[in-house]
């Protein structure tokens, strides 16, 4: 009886993987600190940690604790900071005026980072949902969140940061227009440097939910959304179309908004436009990872990682996530 020759593949695809040292050889993609930015919530008071609950882990910061938690992410190489206020209800208005005052929380604390890292970069919102009593992004007339009027208001609130000292503008509002109006401001007021990076393509996305609590807009909101200026979720050249106005306008950086269920996105911004991409994790993609962990249900470290990593694989060249500081310290080992 003829014996058939074994069969082996000429190709082993298990190879590099087998060892420490040639998985590492051969990784495609990486993420160091420089990839972070960690958005932080900020409030009034002193010596004041308020926990979120659907942030398991995630606290809201008087300045003085924030000073400390600014250092340590500096000193873990993260380059930047994001800032989010929760404003206190009686500042609260129908036109979100609070955030024009030039010593809002806001402003206090982009002075706060300049002392004590100077060297770390400074990223503020530009939206009017933390400083409104109805929680919208903008102005409200008739229920409806009006474009035109509120990008004045945008305007000074973005000027206001800068002249705190903020040195990226992100205006996460979708209004149109608005990126060039503040551009525009910016290059009058003579701030040609600062930075704007646009969050250019944001959805209407049920994972903001654990955020609205963080900066108390949940309750103001109510049943209201934000539908009629945040995209729907179904759609991918409607973002494409987003990005190519907001660099036109002069953004430098852009953004898509949440980030894991719009790696496509992320993938097709940066074929399409090659500029600086960032994808921001927000805090429900936080929550359902933190969550599960916290259950016992996922490693939380594995799955940490692995999610910012996808980010990288999907041509992101930064990533806004609570996981910033726990994902630096995994860095060093
Ligand atoms: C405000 C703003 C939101 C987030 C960032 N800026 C909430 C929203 O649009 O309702 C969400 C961030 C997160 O969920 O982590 N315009």
């Amino acid at each position: 009886m003829k014996t058939l020759a074994p069969h082996f593949p000429r190709t082993r695809m298990r190879r590099v993987r087998r060892t420490n040292w040639s998985r590492r050889l051969v990784a495609e993609n990486t993420l160091t600190p420089n990839d972070l930015i960690w958005p932080v919530f900020v409030h009034e008071g002193e010596d004041l940690a308020i926990d979120i609950p659907s942030m398991p882990g995630v606290k809201r910061l008087s300045l003085d604790l924030l000073k400390v938690a600014a250092k340590e992410a500096y000193d873990l190489g993260i380059p930047a900071i994001a800032l989010f206020p929760a404003v206190e209800q009686h500042l609260k208005t129908e036109d979100g005026r609070e955030a024009l005052n030039k010593d809002n929380i806001i402003c206090k604390a982009i002075k706060t980072i300049k002392d004590v890292v100077p060297e770390m970069g400074v990223l503020c919102d530009v939206a009017l949902d933390p400083f409104t009593t109805h929680g919208q992004d903008g102005l409200v007339q008739d229920g409806y969140v009006v474009n035109d009027p509120t990008l004045d208001v945008l305007v000074g609130q973005a000027l206001n940061q800068v002249e705190a000292g903020c040195d990226i503008i992100a205006p996460s509002d979708m209004m149109d227009g608005r990126i060039g109006a503040i551009r525009d401001a910016l290059e009058r007021e003579g701030h040609r440097d600062t930075l704007i990076m646009s969050y250019a393509a944001k959805f209407a996305s049920g994972f903001y939910g654990p955020f609205r609590d963080a900066v108390g807009s949940t309750g103001n909101l109510g049943m209201g959304d934000k539908r009629t200026y945040q995209m729907n979720p179904a759609n991918t050249n409607e973002a494409i179309r987003e990005v190519a106005l907001d660099i036109n306008e002069g953004a430098d950086m852009v953004m898509v908004k949440p980030g894991m269920p719009y790696l496509d996105i992320c993938r097709r911004v940066k074929d399409e436009f090659g500029v600086p991409t960032y994808a921001y994790q927000v805090s429900g993609e936080y929550a359902m990872l933190a969550g599960a962990a916290q259950n016992g249900w996922l490693d939380r470290e594995k799955v940490v990682m692995e999610s910012l990593l996808g980010f990288k694989r999907a041509g992101c060249d930064g990533i806004l996530t609570y996981f910033a500081v726990e994902a630096a310290q995994n860095l060093q080992g």
